[in-house]
This record gives C-alpha cells, structure tokens and sequence, in this order.
C-alpha cells in the first residue's frame, strides 16, 4: 500500500479535521509480536478458552491458572515494542488540533511510544487491583505468591483488565462516547469490531456525522458501513495518514 492509495477525498477529510478519534484493537499491536484474540490460529482465543481464563467465575475457580496466564501475557508483552503503528499514533497526537485514543488494548505499548492521553476501556495487564475491594495495589517486589494477597484485606490480588461478563470503567466509556460523537473523522484500527460497547464507538460517530476510517486488513462487520476502508496492517498504514497530514 502507498500513499497513492489514499484517496482525494479520505485526504481532504483527514486534513480538514478538527477533531479525529481512533479506536485500536489487538491487531495494531500484531507486528509488535502480542498476539490478537481472534485471528484464526495465531489468536489467543483459538488457543485458550476465555471462560476458562478470563471471568471472575474463572479466577475463582482456579486462581493460580488466571493469575499465571496474565503473568505470561504481562512478560510477552514486556519483551514488545512499540511498532510504527504506535508511533504513527503519536505524530496524530501532535500533529491533529484535537486527538482522541481509544484503546481496547491492555497491553500499554501506546503509552510507551509516547501517546499521551490514551483512554484505556479494558483496563491494564500492566496493573492490578484487589479482586474484592476493586481498587489498585501494588504486588511488592518480592512477592511470589500466585495470585498475591492485598495488603489491604487479604483477598486475592487480580489484574486490573475487564473480564467478561464485567463492566467496563464508566469514566472511559463516557469519556470515548463522548469524543466518537463529536468527532470529525474517527478511525477503526485493528479491530474485528465485535466486543461490544467498543463496537458501537464507530457508529455513534457515523451518527455524528464523522467520516468513518478502517484500518485492517480483513473484513469486518464493520467494513460495509465504513466510508473508506484501507486494507493493510496498521505499521503500514498509520505512517501514511501522518504524512499525508505532516505534508498538509
Ligand atoms: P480481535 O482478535 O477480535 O481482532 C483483531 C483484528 O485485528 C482482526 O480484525 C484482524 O483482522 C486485525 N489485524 C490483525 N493483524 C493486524 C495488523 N497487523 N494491523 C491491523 N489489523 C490487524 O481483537 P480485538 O478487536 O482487539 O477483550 O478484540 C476486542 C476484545 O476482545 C479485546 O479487547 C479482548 C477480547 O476478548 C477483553 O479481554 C475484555
């Protein structure tokens, strides 16, 4: 894919925009070496079973096995690096009058190539909290306990990541509904579009109005109601949307 691709009006939309949010999933992070969920042999959930691993039903059936599975994820994703999908991220951040990052993502590679605000709906596998107060806590240092137990109460320390059948945290929902709305362009990036509330995001900005971008490489239920639809992997793609506005 080029820039030729890109076409006139996708261009003119994008660099007259005042205001663009991009919601990411686990397919910007591919080329980054963390896998998706969804893909078909690489994802996670054509491994694992998520009720097995990811609902609190499931932790509390066998904490150690949730607590272990998240601990392999968190050093997996220790070992990546943002990729120039991430990084093409941050040139929007700088380069749009107003950016809004809407992450599905737990994994904190947006953060660490330099996106500032980042709205995290699924939460952090790089933080945890008390699985019964709900609230953050430090695993110190030394622990080795699986799961450690909060300092607190002395309930089971978990992951601060949404589970299924969970709520997601109110203050970025509303903060993500709010910016999909009113924005002018907002972009789909390495999504399959199907977790919901996430997955209304894009429609709630084609309600306002916005011009609705996807950035994947498959289709998705999304794709028909997009108005432009680029077919690539977002390290390819992102680049080019950053240029197009650093040469605006
Ligand atoms: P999925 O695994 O459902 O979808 C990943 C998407 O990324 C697919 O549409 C792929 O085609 C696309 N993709 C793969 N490689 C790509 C690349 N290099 N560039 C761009 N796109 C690429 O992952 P999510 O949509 O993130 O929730 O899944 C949503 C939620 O479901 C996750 O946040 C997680 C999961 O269950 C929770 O854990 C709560």
């Amino acid at each position: 894919m080029s820039e030729n691709t890109l076409s006139p009006e996708l261009i003119d939309r994008l660099r007259n925009a005042q205001s663009v949010a991009a919601l990411t999933g686990s397919g910007i992070s591919a080329e980054s070496g963390v896998p998706t969920f969804r893909d078909a042999q690489t994802g996670l959930w054509s491994q694992f079973r998520p009720e097995d691993l990811a609902t609190p039903d499931a932790f509390l059936r066998n904490p150690q096995l949730v607590w272990d599975w998240y601990a392999w994820r968190r050093e997996l994703v220790g070992k990546a690096a943002p990729n120039a999908g991430h990084q093409a991220l941050v040139e929007l951040e700088e380069l749009l009058p107003k950016f809004t990052l809407i992450t599905q993502n737990v994994d904190g590679l947006h953060q660490r190539a330099g996106s500032r605000q980042v709205i995290e709906l699924h939460g952090s596998i790089l933080r945890t909290k008390c699985f019964d107060e709900n609230v953050p806590v430090d695993v110190p240092p030394e622990s080795d306990a699986r799961p450690p137990r909060c300092p607190r109460c002395g309930a089971y320390v978990r992951p601060d990541v949404v589970w299924f059948g969970e709520m997601l945290p109110r203050e970025a929902l509303d903060a993500a509904f709010i910016a999909s709305r009113a924005c002018d362009v907002f972009l789909s990036i390495g999504t399959s579009t199907l977790v919901e509330p996430a997955a209304s995001l894009p429609f709630g900005a084609r309600g306002g109005g916005a011009a609705v971008i996807e950035i994947n490489p498959n289709p998705t239920p999304l794709s028909e109601h997009a108005d432009f639809v680029l077919r690539g992997s977002a390290a390819e793609v992102l680049p080019l949307l950053a240029r197009v506005l650093r040469e605006a």
